[in-house]
């Protein structure tokens, strides 16, 4: 069924303005129109590379599915959701990475800011916690305002073997032990169908009730699965809306030709622009509500794109370092960087046409014309201003900077974003002609704590990391 009506979904549009980029705004520093146009042949390849591929379990393209194929899920995760509101005081989410991102992103992007803080008459579920770090002092801060026996846990891990997030699980679960929970009472699992230690775990502990992470869905690609929609129904998000907005943009996106794909232009500028050394991309949303968008597009495009080998097996060390950004606070903090710094960045603002409230500034101090000018105006149009003000800034500098317009802020225009990155990054990926879906980068350091905390299996390792010389004590100053 379709999601509200076509003029509403159309008033919704999230759309791409890359004017900033080209040499009528940036001379030349910018692209001209003949430099785009020579991306058009390895765009329109990258387009149908995805097209082709699309749903693919064994090249983890199962994602492009989503918005499609889950209505029993969906249901099934609303009925949860419910059951989860009416008996819980706390939600938390055990995972990291690709397990977390998403649910922290969703979560500050459409809650309340200070949702945590509210009654729970004003809140729509139960408090709300996302832990994806093993700092124990983070443990026992949670510990201290939560009470295990009146929490829901949602484990999420595809593999169940993820050190850090299982590790949590094996406090919770001697808490809940130790509290005479029934452990399957109070926690749920996000997980592989078939693999994976918590199938094994569910079975022991009498069948915990279990989300699948679809086998050809990766973390990072997974926010549109139960991964981010369990969490963010408990939350009373519209999961129905997300969805809808992701097959909106997909729909949007169904063109080989860049000039009417907005995902495949933000690929093709991108990689355009590191072409020209532009190795870092700041990801700058003019909006609290979005910070965390930047968290979870940085993991998606550097374990994306950071690869040192391509395709055909030739070495390459390619991809863009990601660096997030929040508008107005990092005006004060890193834009003097950007507008003054190497010529090595391309600017995404993530800017709302409307936002939640207008929030009016009242008259006052009319004596002193540095203040009395803000009067009268609103919160709303002075962050607007001051948006507009540094894309101008940039733009006169000459530093490459487009923008994503969203209308407002709800989970339509949320889901919107969603597949547009996710798109973005899967063409991105398929011009630079690496495996997008691996990360195998990330392996050495797993093998390495393995190996330091004694596991079997890594007693080679262990004596690799042994082997290493002797610290210069000349070097530890
Ligand atoms: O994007 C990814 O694949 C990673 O960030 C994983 O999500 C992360 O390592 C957690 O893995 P798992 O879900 O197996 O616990």
């Amino acid at each position: 069924m379709a999601y509200k009506t076509r003029d509403w979904r159309n008033s919704m549009r999230v759309t791409l303005d890359y004017n900033n980029m080209t040499d009528t705004f940036l001379g030349e520093k910018g692209f001209s129109q003949k430099q785009l146009n020579s991306y058009s042949a390895k765009a329109a390849n990258a387009f149908r590379y995805v097209q082709e591929n699309r749903g693919k379990d064994e090249l983890y393209m199962g994602w492009t599915e989503l918005p499609y194929n889950q209505t029993e899920i969906v249901e099934d995760i609303l009925q949860t959701a419910k059951k989860v509101r009416a008996n819980f005081q706390y939600f938390v989410v055990l995972g990291i990475g690709g397990s977390a991102l998403g649910p922290i992103m969703a979560f500050n992007a459409l809650c309340h800011l200070h949702y945590n803080d509210l009654p729970r008459s004003k809140r729509k579920g139960p408090k709300f916690y996302v832990e994806d770090n093993v700092d124990p002092v983070r443990m026992r801060d949670l510990l201290d305002v939560i009470d295990p026996a009146k929490t829901c846990f949602n484990v999420i891990s595809k593999s169940g073997a993820t050190s850090e997030t299982m590790t949590q699980y094996l406090i919770i679960l001697d808490l809940l032990k130790k509290a005479g929970v029934n452990v399957k009472d109070n926690v749920i699992f996000t997980t592989d169908a078939n693999k994976g230690n918590l199938k094994k775990i569910s079975d022991e502990e009498g069948g915990i009730k279990s989300y699948v992470l679809p086998d050809g869905v990766g973390g990072r690609f997974s926010q549109l699965c139960p991964v981010g929609l369990l969490p963010a129904a408990v939350l009373g998000i519209d999961i129905k809306g997300l969805l809808a907005g992701a097959a909106y943009m997909d729909h949007a996106c169904r063109f080989p030709s860049m000039r009417k794909n907005p995902a495949l232009m933000c690929a093709t500028l991108q990689i355009a622009a590191m072409e020209q050394g532009k190795n870092v991309g700041v990801m700058m949303p003019y909006s609290d509500n979005l910070k965390f968008i930047a968290d979870w597009y940085c993991q998606l495009w550097a374990e994306s794109l950071g690869k040192n080998v391509t395709l055909d097996g030739k070495p390459c060390n390619v991809g863009q370092t990601p660096v997030k950004s929040l508008g107005v606070t990092d005006q004060h903090s890193q834009v003097q960087l950007y507008t003054e710094g190497p010529y090595d960045k391309v600017v995404t603002f993530l800017s709302l046409k409307k936002y939640g409230c207008e929030m009016p500034i009242p008259h006052g101090c009319e004596s002193i014309p540095d203040v009395a000018f803000l009067g009268g105006h609103t919160m709303e149009e002075l962050i607007q201003a001051e948006n507009a003000a540094t894309a101008y800034a940039l733009t006169k500098a000459g530093r490459m900077n487009y923008t994503l317009w969203i209308p407002e802020l709800n989970a339509f225009t949320l889901g919107q974003l969603l597949f547009l990155f996710e798109l973005q990054t899967a063409y991105a990926g398929a011009m630079l002609n690496i495996d997008t879906f691996n990360q195998p980068g990330v392996e050495e350091g797993k093998k390495a704590t393995f190996a330091l905390l004694g596991k079997a299996g890594y007693a080679e390792k262990k004596k690799e990391l042994d082997s290493l010389p002797a610290k210069d004590e000349s070097c530890i100053i």
